[in-house]
C-alpha cells in the first residue's frame, strides 16, 4: 500500500465521515472537503475527535490535494464539483461511492446518467484521473460506529488496473475484501443493485451489503 492520505469531496456528509472514521483508524491521514471551508474544518475536528486519528477538514480543493480521492456528493452536484478540480486532481486515483438516486413517492429509483453509471460520468469530466467505482455497498451509519464490525465486498470496477489494486488494499484495509469487477462500465451494476438494497434496507430495517460467493 503507497497510499497515505485520502480526501473526501463532499466530506461533511454522512457517507464520507463514515469513509473517513474507518480510514483514519486504520491510520490514514485524511482530509474531509466541504462546498465552505468551515464546514469542512469543524467536520474534520469531528472525526479526529471520535477516532483520534490524523483528520483535517478544509474545502473541496484542500482534499483533492490527496493521494487518493473519493467523491461522496449526491450525483446532481458532479458536474459543478468536479469542473473547478480537474486540474488539481490531474492523474490521481479518485472513487466514486456515487450512487444516482432519487425517491419518488418514498421509492428509491435511479437517475439518469450521462454514460450509464456515475462513475462513467466522473471519468468524463475528470479524463485524465484513475477513476474507481467502489464502497457504493456500503452504508454510512454502519461505517460510522466503530463499534460495528464490517462485513460484505467492496466490487471494485476501473479501466485502471493499478488503481483498482490500490483501491482493493484500501477495502482490505478496513477489514473488507475487495473484489475486481471488471471494467467501469460495470459501475452501473454496482450502482443500480444500491439502489435494490435501499429497498431491502426499508423492508426489512436493516443495512445490508453484499458479498460475492464462489471465489
Ligand atoms: N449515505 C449512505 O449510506 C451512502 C451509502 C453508499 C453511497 N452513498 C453515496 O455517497 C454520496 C454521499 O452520500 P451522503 O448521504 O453523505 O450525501 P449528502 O449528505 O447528501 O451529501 C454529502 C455532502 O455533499 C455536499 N453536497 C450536497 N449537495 C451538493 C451539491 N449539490 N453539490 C456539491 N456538493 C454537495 C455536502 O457537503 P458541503 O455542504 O459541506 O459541501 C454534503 O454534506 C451519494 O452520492 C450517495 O449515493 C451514500
Amino acid at each position: 500500500m503507497t497510499t497515505g492520505t485520502i480526501g473526501i469531496i463532499g466530506g461533511t456528509g454522512p457517507e464520507g465521515r463514515g469513509l473517513a472514521t474507518r480510514f483514519a483508524r486504520a491510520g490514514l491521514e485524511v482530509i474531509l472537503g466541504s462546498r465552505t471551508v468551515e464546514r469542512g474544518i469543524e467536520a474534520g475536528r469531528e472525526v479526529a475527535a471520535v477516532t483520534g486519528g490524523a483528520v483535517k477538514g478544509g474545502r473541496n480543493l484542500d482534499a483533492a490535494t490527496a493521494e487518493i480521492v473519493i467523491l461522496t456528493i449526491p450525483y446532481e452536484g458532479l458536474r459543478d464539483t468536479l469542473q473547478p478540480l480537474e486540474a488539481q486532481i490531474g492523474e490521481r486515483i479518485v472513487i466514486s461511492t456515487i450512487v444516482p438516486m432519487q425517491f419518488k413517492e418514498g421509492r428509491p429509483s435511479m437517475t439518469a446518467t450521462q454514460t450509464g453509471s456515475a462513475a462513467e460520468d466522473v471519468q468524463i469530466l475528470l479524463p485524465q484521473a484513475q477513476v474507481v467505482g467502489a464502497f457504493q455497498t456500503l452504508a454510512a451509519r454502519k461505517l460510522a460506529d466503530p463499534g460495528v464490525q464490517l462485513e460484505g465486498d467492496v466490487i471494485v470496477c476501473s479501466d485502471h488496473p493499478s488503481a483498482a489494486r490500490e483501491v482493493m488494499e484500501l477495502a482490505e484495509l478496513i477489514g473488507l475484501r475487495g473484489v475486481n469487477a471488471g471494467p467501469l462500465s460495470n459501475s452501473h451494476y454496482v450502482e443500480g443493485i444500491t439502489a435494490l438494497l435501499v429497498s431491502v434496507n426499508r423492508i426489512h430495517r436493516k443495512e445490508t451489503g453484499i458479498k460475492i460467493v464462489g471465489i
